[in-house]
């Protein structure tokens, strides 16, 4: 489609700017599909401290985003609201989309749809289609690593929860102490690949703990000690007993889980979920319950602001519009 052109009832430019990644969409409102979307990441200038500089993050969306938004004005007649990030996430970071999106909303007169970050990651499944519910999600970032039962759009229970660190932070963390970069993630699985996993021996995390929680600080400080003792030679066989222990902690929890309610229809989403390990696992627990497995594409797995668009959609139907006089950044908010 030439860029500007009239298709359905008007489209939705949408913000996203939680963490390190710079990013805008424009989805239309009537099919859902996704017409624009452009993601910067800053994973490169954040790399040599071994994780996200909150500080740095911000004065960088301070030049991607108005550089991005250059790209997107042949849409401005087309939009019908601006949507935006402002929950949960860096409290630096979120104010750069939500200011954007304020001055938009003021300069287009159009209303903004605030967007909560983590049901956007669970709209990632949804980029161009209609959304399937009632879903069980297991959403597995850097900033989080929860199960959550997903009814409907407005009904979104959080069953369980990490206690301190989440998935993705752990592999950041390990690799950090590896000195490896950042993010963590790609870098840590990559290194697994080539080792050992059975050289090492990790206690899975809360495994005689009737709770149904996550935690990796532990985990993380196994890991350490044995890094502290052992050659680099023997990093790719640490890499790889720290994924499957992380990994075999969230399966052991999910199989406590299904014991009080089965999935009909299970889905991983967040940069997390980008990792092959975790996906087979996950692939063969749910083989025992005939549960379908949905999975995000994999550009979409991490921070982008198409999934904001979805979600957008979502709210924009429901009018759950904002005046730019109310609009706040919630960094801490839950689902
Ligand atoms: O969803 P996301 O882009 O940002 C947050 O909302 O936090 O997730 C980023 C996280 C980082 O911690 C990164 O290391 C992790 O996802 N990640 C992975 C993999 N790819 C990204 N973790 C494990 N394995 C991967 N392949
Ligand atoms: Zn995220």
């Amino acid at each position: 489609m030439a860029m500007g052109q009239r298709m359905g009832a008007g489209m939705i430019l949408s913000i996203e700017s939680s963490c390190d990644d710079s990013s805008i969409s424009i989805t239309d409102i009537a099919t859902k599909k996704l017409i624009y979307h452009k993601k910067i990441s800053q994973e490169l200038e954040h790399s040599k401290y071994g994780g996200v500089v909150p500080e740095l993050a911000s004065r960088l969306h301070a030049i991607a985003l108005p550089a991005i938004l250059e790209e997107c004005k042949p849409w401005f007649g087309e939009l019908k609201a601006v949507a935006v990030t402002n929950e949960p996430g860096l409290a630096v970071t979120l104010i750069e989309g939500v200011t954007m999106a304020k001055a938009l909303s003021i300069a287009l007169n159009i209303p903004i749809l605030p967007i909560n970050h983590l049901k956007g990651h669970i709209y990632s499944l949804f980029i161009g289609k209609e959304a399937q519910f009632p879903l069980t999600v297991l959403l597995v970032s850097g900033g989080h690593t929860q199960v959550i039962e997903v009814e409907s759009h407005e009904v979104m229970n959080t069953v369980a929860t990490t206690m301190d660190d989440s998935y993705g932070e752990s592999f950041d963390k390990v690799a950090k102490m590896m000195g490896l970069g950042y993010p963590g993630g790609p870098l840590i699985e990559k290194l697994a690949h080539s080792g050992d996993a059975s050289r090492f021996v990790f206690t899975v995390p809360l495994w005689q703990s009737p709770l149904i929680a996550f935690s990796y600080s532990g985990l993380k400080n196994q890991v350490r000690l044995s890094i502290e003792s052992s050659d680099e030679e023997e990093y790719p066989h640490i890499a790889s007993a720290f994924q499957k222990t992380a990994t075999d902690h969230l399966i052991q929890k999910l199989k406590k889980y299904f014991k009080t309610r089965k999935p009909e229809s299970f889905a991983i989403v967040g940069g997390a979920s980008a990792n092959l390990y975790l996906r087979t696992q996950i692939e063969t627990l749910l083989a025992g319950y005939k549960a379908p497995l949905l999975l995000a594409p994999l550009e979409f797995c991490a921070d982008n602001a198409a999934m904001i668009g979805r979600c957008a959609v979502e709210e924009f139907i429901r009018s759950n519009f904002i005046r730019h006089q109310e609009m706040v950044v919630n960094p801490r908010c839950k689902l």
